[in-house]
């Protein structure tokens, strides 16, 4: 029998197809057989073939996941609203962005900060991943997600066939907490109010809080994340009147977690197929 009639080896490389997916591996090297050919030859030789990588998606035989978005919006990827809406919902996350966040000295995180980083992405997003607060590269260019861990992120959305422009990103705290430590209970309880307004204005289908800090502040719950991770959860957010329904929360790791611990990928990878399903995207099998 061989190695691909094995179902045991069949499940070993699509659980490593995935986790190259996650990480941003788009090719599969393949042995070529030469034409006419029964096995393996000194003419074989390896090929990157892009489009084969794509392990075909759950549900009908044929689907296969939307290819891998680099950028720009594709109108089926964020919420149905009115031009009318989301120009309302762009204004109010940037009244929120230059009249609160950019001045706000509630916490003592305002004296070491270069520039508040209040999150970037689609005012109609279906999905939001919310991290933890900034770091260096984040406080210097005043954007989410944008070091090593973001670009981690950013091979995850891709992995999940969206691009950053069809998400939202943000964190819990929008100024960097010295040396990159995490966030205090004071400063997450002064930065919270502008997390919820965010959630509020865009009011995602799904919220992916990414690590500990995120998901205890946005459940608040001492929980561990390795128990909540892969588990859904409902966020209700604290303001009113607008208290809507509440909304699926998925916990996972942090992607600065996954690069000091890549052996948690597969982990991380099976949460986000959880939250494809829930959006309704074709999900690798
Ligand atoms: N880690 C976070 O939690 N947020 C960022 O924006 C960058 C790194």
């Amino acid at each position: 029998m061989g190695i691909l009639e094995d179902p045991a080896w069949r499940a070993a490389i699509r659980r490593r197809l995935e986790i190259d997916l996650l990480l941003g591996v788009g090719y599969v090297p393949l042995k070529l057989t030469p034409a006419g050919g029964s096995g393996p030859s000194p003419a074989t030789r390896w090929r990157q073939d892009r489009p084969s990588a794509v392990p075909a998606a759950s549900g009908t035989a044929s689907a296969r996941p939307a290819p891998p978005a680099r950028s720009g919006v594709r109108p089926e990827m964020v919420q149905a609203v009115t031009a009318e809406e989301l120009q309302e919902r762009m204004q109010a996350l940037k009244a929120l962005d230059e009249n609160r966040v950019r001045v706000c000295r509630s916490c003592k995180l305002w004296e070491t900060r270069t520039r508040t980083v209040f999150g970037q992405g689609h005012a109609a997003a279906r999905l939001v991943f919310v991290g933890e607060g900034p770091g260096y590269e984040e406080d210097q260019q005043g954007l989410a997600f944008v070091g090593k861990a973001g670009q981690l992120l950013t091979r995850m959305i891709e992995a999940m066939g969206l691009s950053r422009d069809e998400v939202f990103i943000c964190n819990v705290v929008k100024c960097r907490p010295p040396d990159n430590r995490t966030p205090a209970p004071d400063e997450i309880a002064a930065c919270w109010p502008y997390l919820d307004e965010q959630l509020r204005i865009i009011r995602p289908e799904v919220i992916v809080a990414l690590g500990k800090p995120a998901a205890q502040t946005l459940l608040r719950t001492q929980e561990s994340i390795g128990r909540m991770r892969g588990h859904w959860f409902e966020y209700y957010t604290s303001g009113s009147p607008n208290v809507g329904p509440p909304t699926p929360l998925m916990p996972t790791y942090h992607p600065a977690y996954l690069l000091r611990s890549p052996a948690e990928k597969a982990k991380a990878w099976s949460d986000l197929k959880q939250v494809m399903a829930r959006l309704g995207l074709p999900v690798p099998r």
